[in-house]
């Protein structure tokens, strides 16, 4: 597994529209993660003793081949998945079971085929969220990943790419300190 680390853009000249969500990036810390699958002889040792830390606005891309463990890495950082060994820090504190703070954009788009776009991008707001903020929020999202003119559209009515860049639309939407995104090229494929 590679990791290939590069630091957020440099801010937009005056001027530009901002659309990317802009919450107080958190660093996130690996420590001696590992993670095992099965018992006895099935056991399959998939990570062991990862350490490495992404400081707050790092973009950084995991690469490996199909089944080394990137997901299971990204799952256990948005404590979807419990390591085996060693934990996962997100400012400092480990992360213990699913975590607000961390969003996920998974490998599949995993959308509600019932819902439009845009019903299925609110889904990620946070609770609480007044239906005016709400309505800018998702409204701002679709602009950022160019689905402003498919909001009404359910998820069959799209290409594959377009339900992925939903699915990252609602992984945004809660304006999480860190997010991670489980095939980031596959939104953006033409
Ligand atoms: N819940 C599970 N139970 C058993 N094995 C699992 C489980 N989740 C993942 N694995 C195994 O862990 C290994 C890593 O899986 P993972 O999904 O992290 O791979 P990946 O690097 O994301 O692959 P890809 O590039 O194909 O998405 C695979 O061998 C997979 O079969
Ligand atoms: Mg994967």
């Amino acid at each position: 597994m590679t990791a290939l680390a590069s630091q957020s853009p440099a801010a937009p000249p005056a001027g530009t529209p901002v659309h990317a969500p802009a919450g107080p990036a958190l660093p996130v810390t690996f420590s001696r993660l590992g993670r095992s699958f099965g018992t006895g002889p099935t056991s399959h040792q998939v990570l062991r003793d990862i350490n490495f830390e992404v400081s707050p606005g790092e973009v950084l891309a995991i690469l490996g081949s199909s089944g080394c463990g990137k997901s299971t890495l990204l799952r256990a950082a948005a404590g979807l998945d419990a390591a085996s060994t060693g934990e996962v820090l997100i400012n400092g504190t480990a992360v213990r079971g699913i975590d607000d703070r961390c969003a996920v954009a998974f490998q599949e788009p995993r959308l509600l085929p019932w819902q439009t776009l845009q019903a299925n991008i609110a889904m990620g707001l946070p609770k609480g969220t007044s239906a005016k903020h709400g309505k800018a929020k998702v409204a701002e999202l679709l602009e950022l990943v160019e689905l402003a003119d498919f909001a009404k559209h359910r998820p069959r009515a799209v290409s594959g790419g377009m339900a992925q860049r939903a699915s990252l639309a609602r992984a945004l939407a809660r304006t999480p300190e860190c997010s991670c995104s489980m095939n980031p090229s596959a939104p953006w494929t033409r």
